[in-house]
């Protein structure tokens, strides 16, 4: 048997969507259209634009970012490249080389989120000279390779918004809560519960810290090993723990609301001022600490409906200073991300998912005249906005019509050759099967009418 015999039996593999990656399909993508059409439109009204930076970029920079001891960059992150030699020279600090020479051989991540590139996009294009603050959002995949479950992915989408310039007042935070809120609002999200803390800054937060891990060394024999490791790692992470033997414990360790510096004590209280004036309801979560190391006062969390325990539909916070940390211009920060599968799933759980689907107008032809004519109305209906199905061989009116059915088409308009010498053109409204005839001007103002009327 000759070689390409062997091959032609063989059975070709079947490929699948890697583990916690997946296809978005009509007709969910147009519900995830629609949330991100909303965004366009709410972001645009509170001033801000939209940035869109690339999906891989120096692993360097999310480790200084969000932290190289953070689960996202030490488990999470998919890494590609970098020869050792590159490595060595930044350990010992030999950055000697034109950047280009060097850039080939520096490791890469696929992003893990993307305030760490929109910080560098600010440095790299100096938008600092811009009018202040500068107000950005972004919207688009990321990656980060946790242990895949409902409502979490290796490649899962945010839409998030970052305020970056010189000042830190409060009202700016609570202007982008308000944003985000408004978002979920205009989405009729349901189940949204805002919940709000401040971890203190450079000052009070390491006294803090201190003072935690203090209590929780009296403790550790009745934490569990996650909970012991992190005692010397990070204890604030201690405060998120789900363990419910750890409920107890943690319940009795000191508030980080009691441990502010006066600064920081000030700005929290302004915040939630700020907040209440704008109509915006929260609840204080002193446990509020959120994963990533650049947060400093304000964080916030927002869950919402059907979602089980990967609830967060949304996180995010104050980060003044990482722009300064990533060799930039001293520049306070805040932003948030929303997980969009999150947020896309629980509209579908509660109900608020209704996308319109189908074709407007499904054109049933049938002889050699008709089809021309056809194409030529296609496209004017097109032209005007409308969603047209053209089917691309004749087919006998009967089956046309069943087809039209399938797709949920609104109207069939019936073209065969009688209809065209006639000029005019029938349309059955499928819904009650009443048909009515036009002339080709009049079809169109009739079918702009009747839209106008359903929206
Ligand atoms: P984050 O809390 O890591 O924050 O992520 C924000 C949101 O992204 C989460 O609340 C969740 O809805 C969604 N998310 C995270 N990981 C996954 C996953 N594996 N699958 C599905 N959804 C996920 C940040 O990323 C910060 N950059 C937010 C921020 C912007 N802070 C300031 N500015």
């Amino acid at each position: 048997m000759s070689e390409g015999a062997v091959k032609k039996e063989e059975k070709p593999r079947k490929f699948q969507a890697i583990r916690g990656t997946r296809d978005l399909l009509p007709p969910e993508t147009s519900l995830w259209n629609r949330v991100e059409q909303t965004a366009h439109e709410v972001f645009a009204t509170f001033g801000f634009g939209e940035i869109r930076v690339p999906i891989f970029e120096s692993t360097d920079l999310f480790a200084r970012s969000i932290g190289a001891e953070t689960d996202v960059v030490s488990k999470e992150m998919y890494t590609f490249g970098g020869s050792a030699e590159f490595s060595e020279r930044v350990r010992e600090g030999r950055m000697e080389g034109t950047l280009s020479e060097m850039q080939p051989e520096e490791k890469i991540s696929l992003r893990p989120e993307a305030t760490a590139s929109v910080c560098r996009a600010y440095i790299e294009h100096n938008l600092n000279q811009l009018p202040q603050p500068v107000k950005l959002y972004y919207m688009g995949p990321m990656f980060r390779r946790e242990r895949p479950q409902k409502g979490r992915y290796r490649q899962f989408y945010q839409i998030g918004a970052e305020v970056l310039g010189g000042s830190d007042a409060p009202a700016i935070d609570a202007e982008v809560i308000e944003m985000v809120m408004t978002f979920f609002d205009r989405l009729e999200l349901q189940g949204v519960q805002l919940d709000l803390n401040s971890i203190g800054c450079r000052e009070c937060r390491p006294k803090y810290v201190e003072l935690l891990r203090a209590e929780l060394l009296k403790v550790k024999d009745r934490l569990g090993a996650d909970s012991q490791r992190r005692i010397e790692t990070n204890p604030l992470r201690v405060l998120d723990s789900k363990l419910e033997s750890e409920q107890g414990i943690i319940a009795t360790l000191p508030h980080v609301a009691d441990h502010l510096c006066e600064d920081c004590t000030k700005h929290y209280a302004a915040v939630k001022h700020q907040l209440e004036m704008r109509g915006v309801i929260y609840r204080e979560n002193w446990r509020l600490v959120r994963g990533l190391d650049y947060y400093m006062r304000t964080t916030f969390e927002i869950t919402a409906q059907g979602l089980g325990s990967q609830n967060a539909v949304c996180g995010g916070g104050r980060y003044d200073g990482l722009v300064e940390l990533l060799g930039g211009p001293a520049t306070k920060g805040i932003g948030f991300a929303i997980g969009e599968d999150r947020l896309i799933l629980s509209l579908q759980e509660s109900g608020k998912a209704a996308v319109q689907q189908g074709r407007d107008v499904y054109i049933a032809w049938m002889g050699e005249h008709a089809r021309a004519t056809a194409i030529r109305a296609a496209k004017d209906l097109r032209r005007a906005g409308f969603s047209v199905e053209l089917p691309p061989v004749e087919l006998k009116f009967g089956k046309a019509l069943g087809q039209a059915d399938k797709l949920g088409a609104k109207y069939a308009l019936i073209l065969g050759d009688n209809e065209v010498a006639e000029g005019l053109w029938t349309l059955k409204t499928l819904a009650d099967g009443s048909q009515a005839k036009f002339t080709e001007p009049d079809l169109l103002e009739h079918l702009r009418k009747q839209k106008a009327l359903s929206s």
